[in-house]
């Protein structure tokens, strides 16, 4: 029988209570479950539970579900699974610097086994709002600032967590999240209002949910913010006309924590019941943690306020759910069909993830890698060195620091025949106290190289956790001048959940690589980074800004009507007194920093240098129902074996709408030996070329197209075609 046919067949036993039982999730209760769960999962009075990850307890709760229940329907059991379970991956933020979705779907794929070994069958990941704002917190949960970097990670990690199929071993419900707008939330405050226009929200903020969807993502989850006056929760155009509407999107839709109830706080509705309406009528299915669809719906129906057939709609999404990932064939796992947890396959996954994550941003004279043959001691200094928990990062409910190896007893078992010399230099990265300055000083002075691990500490990033400034925290900067000034090879590793703004930082140090939080192998693969055992090859999925104040800086921004110019240079200091003030000639700049960003989106060095040339074009005029090649010769130019992350950049110089002044439209890793050279090739369809214009549809315009492919998004290797009508 087809899984519509047994919802309906199930939908028609079911009593108005069991139907608004189904629409609620609520808290697991740990080892023991808690009396009124028992109660309320025996009642047909819960839907789905969350945070509760003792598989003892998940069976328990799914037998008094399937057999103690009227209808004996089985439970949700969702859980943030976010960068891994008890293996612990790079933050996504993380991931998306490696530009290879193999990685985030390995890392999903893991993750997943090890979470539904545990009873869990709903993660509520992927994060997808598009990061432009690192005194955001969350940036550190998505994959940056580019709405296509984000769709093809995105894609990658439903496709981990769901597997082949929902119903197979290891597979549970991804959850796109947080729908939709989240990202923009004014100054990077967590939870706080967003403005997003519809052009930019349809070309910018929503591509990556679209990806997810079309991917197969099960579920959604709406966001908290508030968006056009409507916060996400009940907006009816979100998640009516675009998901269901204009996406077909057939899954199930989840509240935020407490999100339906939290209405009345935005100033949407009075009170639960209007909230519990005005959810119900935007069409989420599932109500986390707030009880108002509990409480009121019934009423609602019976008062006419809602229609029973909105509410049998909510309740046939999850039940679809249900059926699809296999749960009323069997609800309880066997932890004991499982690969295992923390297993070395696990583990080596996450050291290529944490390898491919990291970026090299400077390496003067050719500083790294690190020569061990001609070190005897090196200076290993800063609170992050030596810290199993913080190289993990936010939200890893369940990661396990036991598994995690940070840098210096990495340093320690990769390489015995140096002697690492380890000081802290200051209690936390946060802290003010100067008192260990001096033992680091004196350490730096009697080795032959300085190993700086400095950054923000976990707790630094994630969800409420944001900065207003987000320049390195607590005495950091002085520790980094105080130990450059005795002369000696610096090399700086940055551990973040954003991007910072490290003007003031980079001129004191040889060599900087950026780790993000970079998981529980992050120290063996800095290691390796470091030493040259592997090659790094990490982009940027963000800009750097220089400073604070040129936030929100991305390389898609659009042109204005007076561009700067990369020659753009500002003295402030120059600037006579009493000058005129006048606008004429000026364009878009601040008169205190430089318009671009410190590093660019893309960005990343290697050991190498990778050359690109005779770029060309399959034609010059592509029709639409043709494809454009697009090849060049990529030439690994020095000494090392390396990979190369190529990207493809175009720009549609006249449109109906303005457009940004690049976009990212390909990318591939691409690994070379040293001197080899190889002819890559990209193709386009005019599908590629398409954004919402002025008339509000999807279609690509027919005209110039200026086209550039390299390894950032400065790349300058270009050429023009021409799309026809
Ligand atoms: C609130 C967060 O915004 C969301 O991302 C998360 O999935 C839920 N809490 C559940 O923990």
């Amino acid at each position: 029988m087809s899984i519509a046919k047994r919802v309906q067949e199930l939908l028609a036993q079911m009593t108005l209570e069991e139907k608004v039982g189904q629409l609620q999730m609520l808290q697991g209760g740990g080892w023991h479950v808690p009396d009124h769960l028992r109660e309320a999962i025996r009642a047909g009075r819960v839907g789905s539970v969350l945070n509760e990850v003792h598989v003892e307890t998940v069976n328990e709760l799914q037998r008094i579900a399937v057999q103690e229940s009227r209808l004996g329907i089985p439970l949700l059991v969702g859980r943030d699974v976010i960068h891994g379970f008890k293996t612990v991956f790079p933050i996504p933020l993380g991931q998306a610097a490696s530009w290879n979705p193999a990685v985030v779907e390995r890392g999903a794929r893991i993750a997943a086994l090890e979470a539904a070994s545990h009873g869990v069958n709903w993660t509520f990941a992927p994060m997808l709002d598009i990061g432009r704002d690192p005194r955001w917190g969350r940036v550190a949960e998505g994959y940056g600032e580019d709405p296509y970097l984000t769709s093809v990670m995105g894609a990658a990690a439903v496709r981990g967590f769901q597997g082949d199929k929902l119903d197979g071993l290891g597979s549970i419900a991804a959850c796109a999240k947080h729908f939709a707008g989240y990202g923009a939330s004014e100054s990077g405050k967590d939870y706080n209002s967003t403005n997003i226009p519809e052009n930019e929200l349809r070309n910018v903020h929503l591509p990556p949910f679209a990806a997810a969807v079309d991917a197969g993502c099960a579920t959604v989850m709406t966001s908290f913010s508030d968006i056009d006056g409507i916060p996400a929760t009940a907006n009816q155009f979100l998640l009516r006309q675009v998901l269901r509407g204009e996406w077909d999107f057939d899954g199930v839709v989840v509240s935020d924590w407490d999100s339906i109830r939290q209405l009345s706080v935005h100033g949407l509705t009075a009170d639960n019941r209007e909230s519990a309406r005005e959810a119900a009528l935007a069409g989420v299915d599932v109500e986390m943690a707030s009880t108002t669809y509990a409480e009121h719906l019934a009423s609602l129906v019976n008062d006419g306020k809602v229609a029973i057939e909105t509410v049998d709609a909510l309740v046939a999404n999850i039940l679809t759910l249900k059926f699809r990932l296999g749960l009323f064939e069997s609800a309880e796992t066997d932890a004991a069909a499982f690969p295992g947890i923390g297993i070395p396959a696990h583990l080596n996954a996450a050291r290529t993830a944490a390898t491919e994550s990291l970026v090299l941003l400077k390496n003067a004279h050719g500083m790294l890698p690190l020569q061990a043959a001609h070190l005897k001691h090196v200076a290993v200094i800063g609170p992050l060195a030596d810290e199993p928990f913080e190289q993990l990062g936010t939200w890893i409910f369940d990661g396990d620091a036991n598994l995690s190896v940070p840098l210096l007893p990495a340093l320690r078992a990769r390489h015995p025949e140096i002697e690492f010399g380890y000081v802290r230099g200051l209690p936390t990265t946060r802290s003010q106290d100067r008192s260990g300055f001096d033992e680091a000083v004196a350490l730096a002075e009697r080795s032959d190289a300085v190993i700086l691990m400095l950054g923000e500490e976990a707790i630094l990033s994630g969800e409420a956790h944001c900065r207003a400034d987000i320049t390195l925290p607590g005495a950091q900067q002085a520790l980094i001048e105080a130990v450059a000034a005795t002369g000696k090879p610096v090399v700086l590793v940055l551990m973040a959940g954003r991007a910072l703004a490290l003007q003031s930082v980079v001129p004191h140090v040889h060599a900087m690589l950026y780790a993000w939080h970079p998981g529980c192998m992050g120290g063996p693969a800095i290691t390796d980074v470091l030493f040259g055992h592997a090659t790094p090859s990490g982009k940027l999925p963000v800009s750097l800004p220089r400073v604070i104040g040129q936030i929100p800086i991305y390389y898609g921004h659009k042109r204005t009507g007076k561009p700067a110019t990369p020659d753009t240079i500002v003295r402030m200091e120059d600037i006579p007194a009493r000058a005129e003030q006048l606008s004429i000639g000026n364009t878009s700049f601040h008169l205190d920093v430089h318009p671009s960003p410190l590093f660019p989106f893309g960005f990343g060095l290697s050991y190498t240098t990778f050359q690109y040339e005779q770029l060309a074009l399959s034609a010059r005029e592509l029709r639409r129902d043709e494809t454009l090649t697009v090849s060049f010769d990529l030439i690994n130019a020095g000494a090392r074996d390396a990979t190369e992350v190529v990207q493809l950049y175009i720009h549609d110089p006249v449109a109906s709408t303005t457009r940004p002044v690049r976009e990212l439209k390909a990318f591939r890793r691409v690994a070379l030996a040293a001197g080899e050279q190889r002819r890559i090739s990209f193709t386009l369809t005019a599908d590629d070329l398409a954004f919402y214009g002025r008339d509000r549809r999807r279609k690509a315009e027919a005209g110039q197209f200026h086209l550039w492919v390299g390894g950032n998004s400065d790349a300058t290797l270009h050429h023009d075609f021409f799309l026809l009508d």
